[in-house]
């Protein structure tokens, strides 16, 4: 019998980097982007191993690798032995994109092996292990992508408190448009530290003003007032800007996307790279993407943010 785990991308609508600061920030799962792990049997003695078809590499329990770094806390979690299992890997999110793929492996993989094992994880408890990998991948992460790629549901976040889900009043739909160039999420990271340890209540006002464009956004989405979210993105964006998170690459993007007719376009996740999201409502898609691949986008995907049932 094959035991399937997955996990969904996600972005951040609102928030990155504030977050770190103790800022709230909200952020969706991107569904129709997954990373999966088939269980698969092995010979006796053969242990237990990942195939990874898209990075075409296998790797081994006892390997230096962030995805051998969460089979061995899945089966510290549920003091288990190493059973003779394969966990074939696929993924369809991006590498180094900010849409999360790092977290989904990870949860996908805990969800196959703890299948396979008889004693599925609980979310909250798979939640704990992806962020102990997202401190490889990241630093020091606020712990904002293992919990919606996780739970697979739209998040209110505020570090070090449990996520709230929040109500979408109506369906929008963002375009998402990448840049190609890898985000580098844990330099990102470090410079803003760095710029905040120079002046820590300069930046610290621009966090809360951020904190404030999220505050806004969620009661706006809660209510079904999509219009109103363009308007916050840009803002959002220009806050970034200033914390040296955009590039001229993520720039491109986002002034295409409004001269295109979006209401809103900001960078997502780390920046420096990775991905942008606009508001696609109100615009003719097909022209919105033509416009993002004429600025540089090597890839768009729509994506309707909803109100969804629990992730499985
Ligand atoms: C990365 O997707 C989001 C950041 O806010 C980092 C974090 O929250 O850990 C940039």
């Amino acid at each position: 019998m094959t035991l399937i785990g997955s996990a969904p991308g996600k972005v951040i609508l609102f928030g990155e980097h504030a977050v770190v600061y103790g800022q709230p920030a909200i952020a969706v799962p991107v569904h129709s982007r997954r990373a999966v792990a088939r269980a698969r049997p092995a010979p006796p003695g053969a242990g237990l191993r990942i195939v990874a078809a898209n990075l075409a590499q296998t790797i081994c329990l006892s390997d230096d690798h962030p995805l051998a770094l969460i089979l061995r806390l899945t089966l510290d979690a549920l003091d288990a032995d190493p059973p003779d299992l394969t966990l074939v890997l696929s993924s369809t999110i991006p590498i180094a994109g900010g849409l999360g793929s790092g977290a989904a492996v990870s949860a996908a993989l805990a969800r196959a092996l703890s299948a396979a094992l008889g004693a599925p994880l609980p979310d909250e408890r798979l939640n704990t292990l992806v962020y102990e990998v997202e401190k490889v991948h990241h630093g020091t992460p606020s712990g904002i992508d293992n919990t919606v790629v996780v739970y697979g549901q739209p998040v209110y976040f505020v570090r070090g408190q449990a996520p709230q889900r929040f109500t979408i009043g109506a369906p929008f739909t963002l375009a998402i448009a990448d840049t190609g160039i890898a985000g580098p999420t844990r330099v990102a990271v470090g410079d803003v530290r760095r710029l905040h340890g120079r002046a820590p209540e300069r930046w610290d006002r621009v966090f809360a003003e951020i904190g404030a464009v999220v505050e806004a956004a969620r009661a706006h989405i809660a209510a079904g007032e999509t219009g109103a979210l363009g308007p916050l993105m840009n803002r959002n964006h220009a806050l970034l800007q200033t914390l040296t998170v955009s590039c001229p690459a993520l720039d491109a993007l986002v002034d295409a996307a409004r001269a295109a007719g979006a209401p809103g376009a900001k960078l997502s996740g780390g920046g420096r790279g990775g991905n942008m999201i606009a508001l696609a409502e109100g615009t003719d898609h097909g022209a919105l993407e033509a416009a993002l691949r004429r600025a540089g986008a090597v890839r768009v995907l729509f994506t309707t943010v909803e109100q969804i049932g629990p992730e499985r």
